[in-house]
């Protein structure tokens, strides 16, 4: 299904501790525009579920875990986050959606845009009607 992808990031392993990073055109495939986390998400909710119409993500479980649901119109794919050395590329036009967050929780999320809600795209109908506009 699409481009969307699991990204092992770099793990230097320490006795202090260890440490992952991200650079922009190196572990991801944009420049990073934007960064926010979603945390204290209440048990049983979910976020996003909607799709970009330009924006790219890169999706990050810091801590604790939780589902990526992604959905291009084709197919449906989830993947476990649960690592702080692994995360999802999401290119746009992948209706996305965050679930079962664990107690605790922190997703990153880095975006190639500034926030601009006439990016998103909320109506499931009309994404699909505008990924088969496309093929
Ligand atoms: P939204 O992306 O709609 O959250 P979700 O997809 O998880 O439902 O964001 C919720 C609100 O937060 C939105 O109405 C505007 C605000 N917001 C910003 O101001 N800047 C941001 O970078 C983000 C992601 C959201």
């Amino acid at each position: 299904m699409n481009d969307s992808q699991l990204i092992e990031l770099p793990k230097i392993i320490d006795p202090r501790g260890n440490l992952s990073f991200i650079e922009e055109y190196n572990q991801i495939p944009f420049k990073i525009e934007r960064t926010y986390w979603i945390y204290d998400v209440p048990g049983g909710e979910m976020r996003g579920g909607h799709a970009f119409y330009q924006m790219q993500e890169f999706i990050v479980a810091l801590s604790g875990s939780f589902d990526v649901v992604l959905d291009d119109g084709e197919s449906k794919k989830i993947i476990s986050l649960n690592r702080s050395y692994r995360g999802v590329y999401i290119p746009k036009m992948v209706w996305r959606s965050l679930e079962n967050f664990s107690t605790n929780s922190l997703a990153l999320v880095l975006s190639d845009k500034a926030y601009d809600a006439n990016d998103y795209i909320r109506d499931y109908d009309l994404y699909l009607n505008l990924k088969n506009k496309k093929q």
